[in-house]
């Protein structure tokens, strides 16, 4: 085969492939076995590796992945990620249809879609080749995940047909169907990672995966239901979706066109019965303005477009038989009733085990050994015990009680007068307070050292390597390498071993060394400060710069920041004020943790604000009031969340409270308006 050839072959493989992988994924209509196409990917791969100038970026080869990712850039959005109003009753169903009739007329039609319960993804192609996707983030930025998203099969990387803008953005959903998620949490088990909760959160952990041959392997999938721009000369979203379907997108077979709202009440009732038999989850549906001209007429509000709303399922319900309590210490040393139930089917996974919450739910529950529960699963990860069917309660049920000493170290549990939880104080020696510890500084959203699960952390501590986060980073090769532990595997009811070889040590302390470029914010949510999440953590940053200023700040300067009350400082107080966190402080320290904002990567626009402190409140015309704080920070200003005399400005929108421009006129804070502001500017 001379070069001529082997770029003629290389085109027509892929369109071939192109082909087969629309019909399998997309239409579930292959033409040909397995075999064949592994043959034909084969000989594209092969020839693709000898002729490498004939390779094109979106060639289907890429699917397979193979490229890592390091760090996931933050891309703007063109159009800023909204998300819907959302709604679980009929009633403002029908607000809703009567508000849009009132500025449209009679003349309405609708489409219905299902509400896939994924990750937000926006896609852009350019000149029909994939070129960017981005999550959702905070709706004004995401993250760049197209490495990842790239190795989606039912995804094109080419589009096929004809008829799409240059350029144009496509909205949809990254789900992982049940059968993968299945097979994927049964994988990381075997490997002594935690399952997944849920197949969202295995969707986004994998779209945050750094190597994209394991993505690849994850087997996500994804459905498409939003144009945002205005590239297409078409009148409808409708038509719009099947252009986009003629593209060889995929749209879901689910979504029609409705003209009533009986038609509206029938759609939904039928989805609340048969999204049962889907083969992934969906959350509810999505009731859309069909007419791209009464779209732009009804418009946005500042979070939610008014054309659209969404009807959420109720969390779905089994009864099944609570077998025993377990009592789980978690990281703060909070105590957690966890019921093992008789394995029952609830929206696509099988549960054992769930929530039974705290001390007071279990006594008001009366909950008894032996009882047949209610269970639900609702938009938390776990699923939760919420009543007892009295009328099935066996003669012997036993009464539950609470413990009273910690069933890891035998402390006595205390409980703070207001709080529901009771805690085990005993925090520097109960081992599932340190593990947990270690888990929440390794985890994605903090220090994200993700060659470092939970199983292997786990080791770790059971060899007495370490005992707190700053001990991971004095872990060297010749203590790690030959490292093992093992294990009762649940699947295949036999004894594992996991050890560690070479490549996972090394790959350990590579992600412990990368952890150190993590910003300072991060780095605050993985200390594990009670009460600090991570929007706290990125206020406290934004606010104290660096993590000397904020271990010296006093309670009022504490309280002074915006979203932080009392409680929260308190607990900063507090955990600054032990001797053994500013020891582990010093050790991070000297290890080369960010311990300061980097200037460069906060965003200055200006400092004409610096030096102002500004209160936000009300809704503005322009911008929310999220995108308006990102702009005073822009300029140099702080925000701050509560007026005092030191504030400089109250930014007021529509629909303020008065209680805050009392305030304000009796502290002689002057209240601007958001065109007074934007001059300043
Ligand atoms: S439309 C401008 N349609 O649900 C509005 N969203 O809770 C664009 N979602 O942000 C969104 N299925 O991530 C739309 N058929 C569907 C959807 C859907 C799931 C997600 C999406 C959205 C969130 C809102």
């Amino acid at each position: 085969m001379d070069a001529e050839q082997a770029r003629q072959r290389i085109i027509s493989l892929s369109d071939e492939i192109r082909r087969h992988n629309y019909n399998y994924y997309v239409l579930s209509k292959p033409e040909i076995g397995d075999f064949e196409f592994d043959m034909l990917l084969e000989e594209l791969i092969r020839l693709e590796k000898d002729y490498p100038e004939f390779s094109e970026t979106d060639s289907p080869t890429r699917h397979v992945g193979g490229d890592i990712t390091k760090d996931f850039r933050q891309v703007i959005h063109k159009h800023p990620m909204l998300s819907l109003a959302n709604t679980y009753s009929e009633e403002e169903i029908r607000d809703f249809e009567e508000r849009i009739h009132k500025i449209i007329g009679d003349e309405v039609e609708y489409v219905c879609e299902l509400k896939f319960d994924g990750v937000a993804i926006g896609l852009t192609y350019r000149n029909g080749s994939l070129l960017q996707a981005v999550t959702r983030g905070d709706g004004i930025r995401g993250d760049d995940v197209t490495t990842n998203v790239k190795t989606i099969k039912s995804i094109p990387l080419k589009l096929h047909g004809h008829g799409f803008p240059e350029e144009f953005e496509i909205r949809g959903e990254i789900i992982l169907p049940h059968a993968s998620f299945e097979m994927m949490n049964g994988q990381r088990m075997e490997e002594g990672d935690e399952p997944f909760a849920n197949p969202r959160n295995a969707a986004s952990g994998s779209l945050k995966t750094q190597d994209s041959t394991e993505v690849a392997r994850r087997k996500l999938d994804g459905f498409f239901y939003y144009l945002p721009g205005k590239e297409l000369p078409l009148q409808t979203h409708y038509d719009c979706l099947m252009a986009a379907r003629s593209w060889g997108l995929k749209i879901s077979e689910y979504t029609v066109r409705c003209k009533t709202i009986e038609d509206i009440f029938d759609y939904i009732s039928i989805w609340d019965t048969s999204r049962r038999e889907l083969p992934f989850d969906i959350d509810g549906v999505v009731i859309k303005v069909n007419d791209l001209r009464q779209q732009d007429l009804l418009g946005f509000t500042a979070k939610s477009p008014r054309w659209a709303i969404a009807y959420k399922f109720k969390a779905e319900q089994v009864t099944t038989r609570l077998v025993s309590v377990d009592f789980q210490v978690g990281r703060t040393g909070a105590v957690t009733p966890v019921a093992n139930l008789e394995p029952v089917q609830l929206a696509g996974t099988v549960v054992k085990r769930a929530s039974l919450h705290n001390a007071d739910i279990i006594s008001a529950l009366d909950v008894r050994i032996g009882d047949m529960v209610f269970v639900e699963k609702g938009g938390e990860i776990i699923p939760k015990i919420i009543g007892v069917d009295i009328e099935q309660r066996p003669d012997a049920a036993n009464r539950l009680s609470f413990i009273s000493h910690c069933p890891e170290c035998g402390s006595k549990l205390i409980r703070t007068e207001g709080e529901s939880a009771w805690y085990c104080p005993n925090e520097s020696v109960c081992p599932p307070q340190i593990k947990g510890k270690l888990e929440h500084f390794i985890s994605r959203k903090a220090m994200n050292i993700d060659s470092l699960g939970e199983g292997k952390v786990e080791i770790l501590f059971d060899h007495g390597l370490v005992y707190n986060c700053a001990d991971l980073y004095a872990l060297t090769y010749d203590r790690l390498i030959g490292l093992e532990k093992t294990y009762e595997s649940t699947e295949e009811k036999k004894e594992k071993r996991i050890s560690f070889r070479d490549k996972t040590v090394v790959n350990i302390l590579q992600g412990i060394e990368k952890s150190k470029r993590v910003t300072f914010d991060r780095v605050l949510f993985a200390l594990g400060i009670r009460f600090v999440g991570e929007t706290v953590a990125k206020k406290l940053g934004s606010h104290f710069i660096s993590l000397e200023k904020l271990m010296h700040a006093d309670f009022n300067e504490l309280i002074e920041v915006e979203e932080i009350g009392e409680k929260i400082a308190q607990s900063i107080l507090m955990w600054f004020s032990d001797q053994k966190n500013i020891e582990i402080v010093n050790r991070l320290r000297l290890s080369g943790i960010q311990f300061s904002m980097d200037e460069s990567l906060i965003m200055r626009l200006s400092e004409k604000l610096s030096g102002l402190t500004f209160v936000v409140s009300g809704i503005f015309e322009n911008f929310s009031r999220d995108e308006l704080k990102k702009i005073i920070e822009a300029h140099g200003g702080k925000n701050i969340g509560s007026i005092s005399s030191k504030t400089s400005y109250l930014l007021a929108g529509s629909n303020m409270g008065p209680e805050k421009r009392r305030k304000a006129e009796k502290l002689g804070v002057p209240i601007i308006s958001e065109d007074h502001f934007l001059t300043m500017i």
